[in-house]
C-alpha cells in the first residue's frame, strides 16, 4: 500500500461516520434479526450504529450501504468470517459462573435421578449460548462431583457447548478466567478442579475441558446442528432480545433434541406463557425448566 493509501485510510479512521438514516437502520435491522435473531429496536438504535460504524472504520469504509452490500453477499451464514466478527460486536457476552443458582439446583436433581437408573451409560448435555464457558464448566462440576458421589465411573458424559461467536469461543477454550471470576466458585470446587495460571489467574483442568465440545451454532441454524438425544439442555439469556416467534421456534427445535425424560432449563421469564405438547413444567416456581414426557 503507497503512503498516501495510508495516510488517507487513516484520516478516514479517524473520522466519525456519519449517523445512519431511518432507511439505512431499517435495512440493518431486518437484515440482522434474519440471520442471528437479534432484534435490534429503537431503544437499541444508537448502540447498532456505533458498532457498525467502529466496524467500518477498521475496514476503511464510510458507506452504510457499501458494508451492508458486502454483508448480504455470500452463502449468508453467520458463520462467514465478516459476519463472525460483526456478530462478535453485537452479541452480549455477559456470563458467570453457577449465575442462576436454582437453576443448578433443578439441573442437579435431574442427574440425581439419572444416577439412580442402573442401566444408564451415558449422560449427555448441550449449554446453548455458552459464551466464555462459565456456564458449561459450572455444568461440568457439578456433573462430575455428583458422579463421584454417587460411584457411578460406569457413565461416560460429555458436554456441548455452543455459541455463535467465534472469538468467545477461543477463550471458552482456554478455561482461563481472573481471580474476580472464580469468586462465583465455590470453594471446594476451586481448589478440585482450578490451578494457577499465571498471574491472578486460574485455569479449569485438562481433564474437564477435555470433556466439552465447544462449537460454533448460530441458534437460528438449528437444523443444520447434528445433536440428539440430549439428557439436559441449557439455554439461558440467549433469546431475550429475540422476537417471540423467533423464540417459540428456537425452543420447539431444542425439544426435538431432547432425549425421552430429558430436561430443558431455560432463563426464567425468557418463555412467558409457553407450553409444548411433549413437555411438562418442573414444578418449581424459582425455575423455568420443562420435562419431555417419556412416551408422546
Ligand atoms: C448473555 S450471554 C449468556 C451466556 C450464558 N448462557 C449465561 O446465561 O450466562 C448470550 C450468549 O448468546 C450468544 N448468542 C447470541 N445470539 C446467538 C445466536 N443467534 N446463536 C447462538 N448464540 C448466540 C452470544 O454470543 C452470547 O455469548
Amino acid at each position: 500500500m503507497l503512503a498516501d493509501d495510508i495516510m488517507t485510510k487513516e484520516r478516514w479512521a479517524l473520522q466519525a461516520v456519519r449517523p445512519m438514516t431511518d432507511e439505512e437502520f431499517n435495512l440493518w435491522q431486518a437484515l440482522i434479526e434474519a440471520r442471528v435473531g437479534m432484534t435490534m429496536g429503537a431503544a437499541r438504535r444508537s448502540f447498532l450504529g456505533t458498532s457498525l460504524s467502529l466496524r467500518m472504520r477498521e475496514l476503511g469504509m464510510q458507506d452504510y450501504g457499501a458494508y451492508y452490500e458486502r454483508m448480504v453477499q455470500g452463502s449468508g451464514s453467520a458463520a462467514e468470517p465478516e459476519w463472525a466478527v460483526l456478530v462478535d460486536r453485537l452479541t452480549v457476552q455477559e456470563t458467570s459462573f453457577f449465575r442462576h443458582q436454582p437453576s443448578y439446583d433443578c439441573y442437579g436433581r435431574h442427574i440425581e435421578s439419572l444416577l439412580h437408573e442402573p442401566a444408564r451409560r451415558q449422560i449427555n448435555i448441550w449449554s446453548v449460548g455458552c459464551s466464555t464457558g462459565e456456564e458449561p464448566y459450572s455444568l461440568a462440576m457439578q456433573l462430575q462431583v455428583q458422579l463421584e458421589q454417587a460411584a457411578r465411573s460406569d457413565i461416560y458424559w460429555g458436554i456441548t457447548a455452543s455459541d455463535i461467536s467465534l472469538p468467545t469461543l477461543a477463550k471458552a477454550r482456554r478455561g482461563i478466567y481472573g481471580s474476580r471470576r472464580c469468586q462465583q466458585i465455590p470453594e471446594n470446587l476451586m481448589s478440585r478442579f482450578f490451578q494457577p495460571a499465571g498471574r491472578d489467574q486460574f485455569q479449569i483442568q485438562a481433564s474437564v475441558r477435555e470433556r466439552i465440545c465447544f462449537v460454533q451454532i448460530n441458534v437460528m441454524e438449528l437444523e443444520n446442528a447434528p445433536i440428539y438425544g440430549v439428557d439436559v439442555i441449557f439455554c439461558q439469556n440467549v433469546l431475550i432480545y429475540f422476537k417471540r416467534f423467533r423464540k417459540r421456534d428456537i425452543v420447539g427445535r431444542l425439544v426435538d433434541r431432547l432425549a425421552p425424560g430429558g430436561l430443558l432449563i431455560l432463563g426464567v421469564n425468557e418463555m412467558v406463557d409457553w407450553q409444548h405438547p411433549h413437555l411438562d413444567r418442573v414444578n418449581d416456581a424459582g425455575v423455568l425448566a420443562f420435562r419431555r414426557r417419556i412416551t408422546i
